[in-house]
């Protein structure tokens, strides 16, 4: 049977899965749903945010959807995500942006670079260690190059003119982009960050690393209308991991008015991942035609919140059976 461990976590993630999870039920009705507490809330309440178990528990899951959760103001406490993503080895996050006229896959290297977690505090400086490994880059510019052959083309992004190890993840895309015999061209991220926002139809899969995924991802949440739009997709050999772009977003939590549809896109990811690919199709286009015709949250201009936001998707998934 399918297991899918469902973590609300803080703030608007307690909003935005219970629709999303409906949407699973919907295509799912038969799996196991295994709610998992973590994060900050947790953490006020009993000194913990996040156990060994949890992770263990996340481990026998075929797929984990996961809100958002709060930074716990203690470096004692490091963040739940990043634990996450490094222990069940999530090596590629996958970020599409979609609009009107341009479809965007933003496939960030998740495990190494600036996020290698190598770092030490000196007299007068601190210091993180930057890691590309050949390992590292060669599944993540392989994860690029597949999805590349069911695309278009391949844009690799880096800061190959500064850094040498940007310099060795650029050889590695290159090569293996050459053998795959895929349309592909290198651009510096400064340059490619504001190119994408300028001609955003030019762009197709974008690989990059880690900390430059995470910016660029932000960045064209301008381009999809907002980051309450962005879905992401964590994937590794043996696990993966679903999960809205935006964060906990303590200034709206509580006001039942965050945009569900980032949610709910994950859920779309998540059908894909599991094989079910025309069930993620529609609830893509269940999510478009619900913004089509305004039914949404105040932050793309509608007088939804986000349970009835998400019941119009819901609906259009009823009607369109
Ligand atoms: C993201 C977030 C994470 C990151 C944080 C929460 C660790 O910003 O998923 O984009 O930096 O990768
Ligand atoms: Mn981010």
């Amino acid at each position: 049977m399918t297991k899918i461990a469902i973590v609300e976590g803080d703030g608007v993630g307690k909003e935005v899965i219970p629709p999303a999870e409906e949407v699973l039920r919907f295509f799912l009705p038969d799996a196991e749903y295994i709610p998992v507490e973590l994060g900050y809330e947790r953490w006020l309440r009993t000194g913990v945010h996040c156990t060994d178990e949890d992770i263990a528990l996340l481990k026998t899951t075929d797929a984990i959807l996961f809100g958002a959760v709060t930074t716990i103001p203690d470096p004692d406490y490091p963040s739940i995500v990043l634990r996450i993503r490094k222990e069940l080895d999530l090596y590629a996050n996958l970020r599409p942006i979609i609009g009107p006229d341009f479809d965007i896959l933003i496939v960030r290297e998740n495990t190494e670079g600036l996020y290698s977690g190598i770092e030490w505090q000196e007299r007068d400086r601190a210091c993180t260690l930057r890691v590309v490994s050949e390992r590292g880059t060669r599944r993540i510019a392989e994860m690029a190059i597949g999805l590349t052959k069911e695309r278009k083309h391949l844009t690799i992004g880096d800061k190959s003119n500064i850094m040498a190890s940007d310099a060795y993840f650029r050889g590695i895309c290159t090569s293996m982009a050459e053998e795959a015999n895929i349309p592909y061209r290198t651009m510096f991220i400064d340059a490619l960050t504001y190119d994408v926002l300028m001609h955003p139809a030019a762009y197709d899969v974008v690989l990059t690393t880690n900390i430059f995924g995470d910016i660029l991802s932000d960045a064209c949440g301008y381009l999809a209308g907002g980051l309450g739009l962005l879905p992401s997709a964590n994937i590794g050999e043996d696990h993966a991991f679903f999960e809205p772009v935006h964060g906990s977003a303590p200034d709206i939590a509580g006001q039942g008015i965050a945009n569900p549809v980032a949610a709910i896109r994950s859920t779309a990811l998540l059908l894909e991942h599991l094989g079910m690919k025309s069930e993620g199709e529609q609830v893509f286009s269940a999510v478009d035609a619900t913004i089509r015709e305004g039914m949404t949250t105040p932050d793309l201009g509608g007088a939804c919140n986000t349970a009835t936001m998400g019941q119009a998707i819901l609906d259009k998934l009823l009607t369109e059976l």
